[in-house]
């Protein structure tokens, strides 16, 4: 599977949102890289643990900037943050119970998930934030 490449599309012009997305990104393509080379099922484990924790920490720092700024379409934002966080508990159920690699569908799911969001989804305050002078 390919890795996810950072360019200037992917800023939604704040620095420590900016930040996150990047590492969220380098943890998924970390996983991309273990997952060809069948490394041991526990690291696999751990960095997909990290992902998930480190997905929670960002979504309620974005939140907290969204709500403090008064964003208007918080409510709709959450909702798709609530969605990944569903699905990915219940992949990663499935992958601990049985698997020693990731299965495609759940790294497809990262990649494809974490993309759409940051260019539809997390692009749509840019401009909000831009106004507010948050950078
Ligand atoms: Fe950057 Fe809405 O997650």
């Amino acid at each position: 599977m390919e890795k996810i490449v950072w360019d200037d599309s992917y800023s939604v012009g704040v620095k420590s949102i900016d930040f996150q997305h990047k590492k969220l990104i380098d943890m998924i393509n970390s996983l991309i890289d273990a997952n060809e080379l069948k490394v041991d099922s526990e690291v696999i484990s751990d960095t997909l643990l990290q992902i998930t924790d480190y997905a929670d920490y960002h979504f309620k720092a974005e939140e907290k900037l969204m709500s403090e700024a008064g964003y208007p379409n918080l409510p709709e934002h959450r909702k798709e943050h609530v969605f990944f966080k569903k699905k990915t508990v219940s992949l990663l159920v499935d992958t601990f119970e049985a698997k020693d690699s990731v299965p495609e569908d759940l790294l497809r799911f990262l990649k494809e998930w974490l993309i759409d969001h940051i260019l539809k989804t997390d692009m749509q305050y840019k401009e909000f934030f831009k106004e507010k002078g948050i950078s």
